[in-house]
C-alpha cells in the first residue's frame, strides 16, 4: 500500500474501467484527494480515494479492485490502512444495485446509515450511505 503518484493514473484508469459498478471519474481529479494504491508484483491491484471532512470524519469517494485480485483482501487492506491513518467516522455511498460492494463493506464493519432516493443516473437509482466508526 502506498500513496499514488501521477504515473499510476493509467493503471488506476484501467482498474476503474474494469469496475463499472464504481464511480467513473476523470482519474486526474483523484490527485486533489488522498489517493492510495495496493501494489502487487504484476502491477496495481486496487485503489482508494478519500478525503477528510473535519477532524475525525472522512469519506471514501471511490474504491475499486482489479477483477483478478478480488476476494484476496485488497479492499480490506486499503480501508484498514485508511482507518489507521484517519481514525474516526468514515462515510461512503454505494449504488443500491451494488450488492457485492455493500456485502464487502458490511464485512468490513460499515453499517447502512440512510438511503438517498433517486440519487444516481438522473433519478433511476438510489444511493446507500454507509458509515463506519473506528473508535
Ligand atoms: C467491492 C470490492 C472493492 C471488494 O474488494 P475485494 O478486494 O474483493 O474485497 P476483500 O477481498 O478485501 O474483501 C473484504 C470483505 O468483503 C467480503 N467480500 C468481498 N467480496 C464479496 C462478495 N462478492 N460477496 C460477499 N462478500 C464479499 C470478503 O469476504 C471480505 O470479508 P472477510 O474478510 O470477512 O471474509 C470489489 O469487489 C470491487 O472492486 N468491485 C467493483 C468496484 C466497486 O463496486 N466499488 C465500490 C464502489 S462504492
Amino acid at each position: 500500500m502506498r500513496a499514488a503518484a501521477p504515473c499510476d493514473l493509467p493503471a488506476i484508469l484501467a482498474i476503474q474501467t474494469s469496475s463499472p459498478e464504481a464511480a467513473q471519474w476523470e482519474v486526474s481529479e483523484y490527485l486533489a484527494y488522498h489517493l492510495r494504491v495496493a501494489v502487487s508484483p504484476s502491477g496495481l491491484a486496487g485503489f482508494v480515494v478519500a478525503r477528510t471532512l473535519v477532524p475525525g470524519e472522512s469519506e471514501i469517494l471511490n474504491l475499486a479492485v482489479a477483477p483478478e485480485f478480488r476476494r484476496q483482501g485488497v479492499a480490506r487492506a486499503l480501508i484498514e490502512g485508511w482507518l489507521r491513518d484517519f481514525p474516526g467516522t468514515v462515510f461512503l455511498e454505494v449504488r443500491a444495485s451494488n450488492k457485492t460492494a455493500q456485502k464487502a463493506y458490511k464485512c468490513l464493519g460499515f453499517q447502512d446509515l440512510i438511503t438517498r432516493p433517486e440519487y444516481y443516473d438522473s433519478g433511476s437509482e438510489s444511493g446507500i450511505v454507509m458509515k463506519f466508526h473506528s473508535c
